[in-house]
């Protein structure tokens, strides 16, 4: 299956996920590692590349930090909107199509979230991501953990799917075509020689709550042990996201 572009997903895609109260807690926790983890709010004019950027959120959030930002996504709706968000005043350069026929070279970070696990080949568009990277430079790379869809299945009921071992998604709806297990991005990481800096769960808990828990109420508490368990072990390994931070050697 070729690597899926949301033309198709956008609607599906801002209500579901990215704008509701899902998106807004793996945003928080990920910015909350990369300010921790990055010198992105001690240096300005860094090159950054948001690449499969979606609706442009993190471009915006790059830019208003003081860096120069390309923002890219091979769907052209998805261009569309994130464009109108960034305004006239803007000065991220929007760049269209597959990130792997960009023309990027020498970047100081790269920002990929939660793009590789919709790619046909997820460790070519890695290498094809890192290539862009000056040494030295910053790889920031969060990825749709497998491990969380089979504790989900597990959780519903849904035994004779965690059987089959058939978790990606026809490429239609939201589920990734290629879930990524954390142990084949270490690998990739490892050929590449590339330093972890730090590995940080996103949404570790928030999306196995039992339904009588009040998440909106609750969103203070949640968001508050999200970010406390974030760093460890088991909580990385269960996360529906997993962020990885990895310096590119010199
Ligand atoms: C799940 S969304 C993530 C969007 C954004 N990074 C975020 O975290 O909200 C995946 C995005 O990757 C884009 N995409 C898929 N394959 C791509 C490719 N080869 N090059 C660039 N973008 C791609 C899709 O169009 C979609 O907008």
């Amino acid at each position: 299956m070729p690597d899926v572009s949301f033309e198709h997903l956008i609607d599906h895609y801002k209500n579901k996920i990215q704008q509701g109260i899902k998106g807004d807690i793996r945003a928080e926790i990920s910015k909350y590692h990369i300010l921790n983890h990055t010198s992105l709010d001690q240096v300005k004019n860094l090159r950054i590349a948001d690449l499969g950027a979606g609706l442009g959120d993190f471009s915006l959030w790059f830019e208003s930090l003081g860096h120069q930002v390309f923002y890219n996504d091979i769907s052209p709706a998805m261009v569309h909107n994130a464009s109108l968000c960034f305004g006239k005043d803007s000065s991220i350069e929007i760049l269209s199509g597959p990130f792997q026929q960009l023309n990027l070279i020498d970047l100081d970070v790269i920002h990929i979230q939660a793009v590789l696990e919709w790619l046909e080949d997820p460790e070519a568009g890695f290498n094809c991501a890192i290539n862009m990277l000056k040494p030295g430079g910053t790889l920031v790379l969060s990825f749709f953990n497998l491990e969380s869809l089979i504790v989900k299945n597990l959780f519903k009921g849904n035994y004779y799917k965690v059987d089959s071992g058939q978790f990606g998604g026809d490429g239609k709806g939201l589920t990734p075509i290629n879930p990524l297990d954390k142990k084949s991005v270490l690998t990739w990481i490892q050929k590449n020689n590339l330093n972890i800096i730090n590995m940080a769960g996103l949404r570790s808990f928030v999306d196995y709550v039992n339904p009588t828990v009040p998440v909106k109420e609750r969103l203070l508490d949640i968001v508050r042990l999200e970010k406390e368990l974030s760093g460890r072990e088991p909580y990385i390994s269960m996360a529906r996201y997993i962020q990885v931070i990895c310096v590119k050697p010199e």
